[in-house]
């Protein structure tokens, strides 16, 4: 009699965690593109990117996302540094291990191997497996031997990151002068095995690359800004849509928080700490939705002056109807900046 009883509690007690009451509800914070580049590296400088505060904006986030109390995770989607570079990976290694909770990476282009054109001047940066392998477990979420993974966060909540960068070095006196983005075919074996093994649990996908265009010049490969979506975004887009997948959460392309509902897929875009309007985003998610809010990554009045300045100087970044004049500058802080700082969405 006894046996039995305790067979019927060990049952329901299997019973319980099998159904597997999902979480109540997650907090967690986006931060993109840091693209850590240290003062003390040979030709570091103040541009566009603002280099020289890059190790200052991600050291102030992380001071500011340890001040949430109910925090639970960080991702951080991208571009970690400016080219792979051992000295800038340390950095951030440092510097993110400073949070109080768990945080995932994902590769962005700029974290692979360069190839070196310029003896005199040979740059000095990392395989994307070595990057990679940097970031490992706890502190990073990466597992030996790969760029792309997937772990439960919260009951019934999977994350899966994926590798996008279609390049594995860069090379441009090679023709490999490429930003772009693919998923490779073992890797969408894999995403596809992953979901399958998901169905019923909440997912969330993150990747550097986007799916889909956040604005005209995006779909008309306007200075080759083909480069900021995946080539197979479609048929990845499709994957996630057909196993259900409630969110994909991107950089790359370094305007502020935005989504798109493709097919249930939410589709969420984010600023860079590196570059102006240097922002991340902190999300409060149920199994039922979302909601987010973006914040100013916290800087000195000079640094935001001199990010805006470098902001408004720089020609690449713009689209084609946003010219350095007062109508094409107000197109274009309005692509960079966007229109809200907070949204919410109901999944399907
Ligand atoms: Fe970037
Ligand atoms: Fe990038």
């Amino acid at each position: 009699m006894k046996k039995l009883s305790v067979l019927l509690v060990f049952l329901a007690i299997l019973l319980t965690s099998s159904l597997g009451l999902a979480f109540e509800n997650v907090k967690f914070a986006v931060i993109s593109d840091p693209h850590i580049s240290i003062p003390q590296q040979r030709g570091v400088s103040d541009g566009y990117k603002l280099g020289l505060q890059t190790q200052m904006l991600a050291e102030n986030t992380v001071a500011e996302l340890n001040k949430i109390p109910d925090l639970q995770f960080v991702l951080v989607t991208g571009d970690l540094t400016q080219d792979a570079e051992p000295w800038n990976i340390d950095v951030l290694r440092r510097i993110l291990d400073g949070l109080k909770v768990p945080y995932f990476v994902t590769l962005g282009n700029h974290d692979l191997s360069r190839v070196p054109h310029n003896l005199k001047d040979q740059p000095v940066t990392l395989s994307k497996y070595t990057v990679a392998g940097a970031f490992i477990g706890k502190s990073g979420g990466m597992t030996p031997g790969m760029t792309y993974y997937a772990h439960e966060v919260a009951k019934n909540l999977v994350l899966i990151n994926l590798d996008t960068s279609r390049a594995q070095v860069f090379a441009p006196e090679a023709g490999l002068n490429d930003y772009g983005g693919y998923v490779d075919p073992g890797q969408m074996r894999w995403l596809e095995k992953t979901l399958q093994a998901n169905q019923g649990k909440t997912i969330i996908v993150m990747t550097h690359h986007n799916l889909i265009p956040w604005c005209e010049g995006d779909r008309t490969d306007h200075n080759k800004w083909g480069w900021f979506r995946i080539d197979n975004g479609n048929a990845v887009q499709s994957m996630l849509q057909k196993y259900g997948v409630n969110a994909i959460f991107t950089g790359h392309r370094h305007i502020s928080t935005r989504y798109q509902d493709v097919g249930g897929v939410f589709n969420f875009v984010h600023p860079a700490l590196s570059t102006y309007p240097m922002r991340f985003t902190l999300y409060d998610m149920t199994p039922q939705g979302l909601k987010y809010e973006v914040k100013n990554v916290p800087a000195s009045d000079d640094v935001w002056a001199l990010a805006k300045k470098n902001f408004l100087a720089d020609s690449w970044w713009r689209d084609a109807d946003q010219p350095n004049t007062p109508e094409g500058n107000a197109k274009y802080l309005e692509l960079y900046e966007g229109t809200s700082m907070s949204g919410s969405v109901k999944f399907k």
